[in-house]
């Protein structure tokens, strides 16, 4: 779907109420209190937002969270600020909010699914309130994006921290993996500030920072079989067509090639797949990188992907005021601590896969899913990363994975569930089984078609999975779920 002109033109109007709002309220020198969710695309909101209200010499605090409760109510009405932002929530907890802050001025900018009617003191953007699809054409820092240039013009270098985000959130969904929809006004800003470049190349993740033995070796989206995991396999592969893995001392990157040897690389590619029977990640080889001009080579923040795997390590390993300040533009002590911190998330990540593959029982098959016994070992901050990685390297793909880690001192389970794309025609909604299985089991859960999740007590973990196993069986079967 491509969004309509006047709906645009209805979201930016919204957008411009919501910067009223802000003025408003550090014209009068009042106490800003900013929550936003701690994935990639809630960081770069924050960031967006941070950097806007610093720009007005504006009284704030930011706040990163995995989602909106009580105990951030009480902390809200403790701490009375004259304006509260949600960023990338709050849509879903419309009426938490009413319960609990009716009285309060609240701007919200989200793109989630709405959930209740708001009462009149919220400001509310959200694309879907204009017919405009907030799961694949704006995300949650995008729509903090526009009301930030409606706050001031000079915010538009805020653009390619808003794409960011928006990769963040996997949004990514035109043909070839390019972003579309509103998103691609927010390229346009972007390009014309020249602070973006966008190309058409191998869309392989570490471009900008691997050398390219490695990038091969590390791929999973494609997985490469015989290639990925194994460095020397992918040298002599590199070998055997003649590209240098070296420019005189200096490892060479996958940006580095030259058109020839990429041409080359990737018909190589394209043959290996094919021989494997490898037909679709054959498609996904080449793909609309975002390339982020003003950002030094080798750094993660060069490529906009990269970025937001830092942004999301940040949030993740509990550390994101480091991603929000690297937001906010700076590339000294921050950058410094993100990518320690990206190092520390990616020795987590694969600490966690041994051990979910070291032994059987910790991921077990049912009927229609797989599900990841995460307990108390995996966190619960990174359940959803390991979901996602091992959805897509399961033995039978088309099973839905749910996997879960335990927050004791809550005494719940974070399930995250994921498929694969091709599931949803299928008729594979996981919002809808996250959300139903969840309800059932005196719990909270939903999200999008391929990727869901869901809270629920410790004690309804196995009844849980029972349930969500026989939701997929019937929405397999074509019945509907739902209420
Ligand atoms: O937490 P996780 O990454 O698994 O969530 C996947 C998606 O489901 C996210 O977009 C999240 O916002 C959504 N979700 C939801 N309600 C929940 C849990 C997750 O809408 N209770
Ligand atoms: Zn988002």
């Amino acid at each position: 779907m491509v969004s309509d002109e006047s709906n645009i033109t209805g979201f930016l109007d919204s957008a411009a109420e919501a910067a009223k709002a802000i003025l408003e309220t550090v014209k009068e020198d009042g106490f800003i209190y900013a929550f936003s969710h701690l994935d990639a695309d809630g960081v770069a909101a924050a960031g967006i937002i941070g950097k806007a209200l610093f720009r007005l010499d504006a009284r704030f605090r930011i706040r990163i969270t995995q989602w909106v409760d009580e105990k951030i109510m009480d902390e809200i009405t403790s701490e009375k600020p004259q304006l509260i932002i949600l960023t990338d929530f709050g849509s879903g907890y419309i009426e938490l909010l009413n319960e609990r802050l009716a009285d309060s001025k609240i701007v919200i900018l989200d793109h989630h699914q709405i959930v209740g009617e708001e009462s009149a003191n919220f400001v509310h953007v959200n694309p879907h309130l204009h017919g405009i699809d907030g799961a694949r054409d704006i995300s949650g820092s995008g729509v903090a994006y526009f009301v930030a240039k409606k706050i001031d013009k000079v915010n538009v270098d805020l653009a390619p921290v808003a794409l960011v985000g928006a990769l963040g959130d996997l949004q990514d969904k035109y043909d070839q993996r390019k972003l579309g929809g509103v998103n691609r006004k927010i390229v346009e800003d972007a390009v014309s500030t020249s602070s973006l470049t966008v190309e058409k190349d191998l869309i392989f993740f570490g471009r900008e920072t691997r050398p390219i033995h490695r990038t091969l070796a590390c791929s999973t989206n494609p997985f490469i079989p015989g290639i990925s995991g194994e460095e020397d396999k992918s040298s002599a592969f590199l070998a055997s067509l003649d590209i240098k893995p070296k420019h005189g001392e200096k490892w060479r990157a996958l940006r580095d090639l030259s058109e020839d040897e990429k041409k080359k690389l990737c018909s190589a590619l394209a043959d290996y797949l094919l021989s494997k029977g490898l037909r679709y990640e054959v498609a996904n080889l080449i793909g609309h990188v975002y390339v982020l001009d003003n950002e030094e080579s080798w750094t993660p923040l060069r490529d906009a992907r990269e970025f937001s795997v830092l942004l999301n390590a940040t949030g993740r390993m509990d550390k994101p005021s480091i991603g929000v300040a690297v937001c906010m533009g700076d590339r000294g002590p921050a950058l410094e601590a993100a990518n320690r911190v990206l190092k520390d998330y990616r020795r987590t990540i694969s600490k966690y896969l041994g051990w979910v593959l070291e032994k059987p029982e910790r991921m077990k098959e049912y009927e229609n899913i797989y599900v990841i016994y995460g307990e108390n070992f995996i966190n619960d901050k990174i359940v959803g990363v390991i979901s996602s990685i091992l959805s897509t390297n399961l033995p039978s793909p088309e099973k839905p994975l749910i996997a879960y880690a335990n927050v004791e001192e809550e005494g719940l389970a974070k399930f995250s569930a994921r498929t694969i794309d091709i599931m949803t025609n299928k008729g594979i909604n996981l919002g809808e089984v996250m959300q139903v299985a969840a309800e059932k089991c005196q719990g909270n859960g939903g999200g999008h078609n391929v990727a869901a999740g869901a809270q629920v007590p410790i004690e309804s973990i196995d009844a849980f999975i029972q349930i969500v196993n026989e939701l997929v069986g019937r929405q397999l079967k074509g019945e509907k779920i739902g209420s």
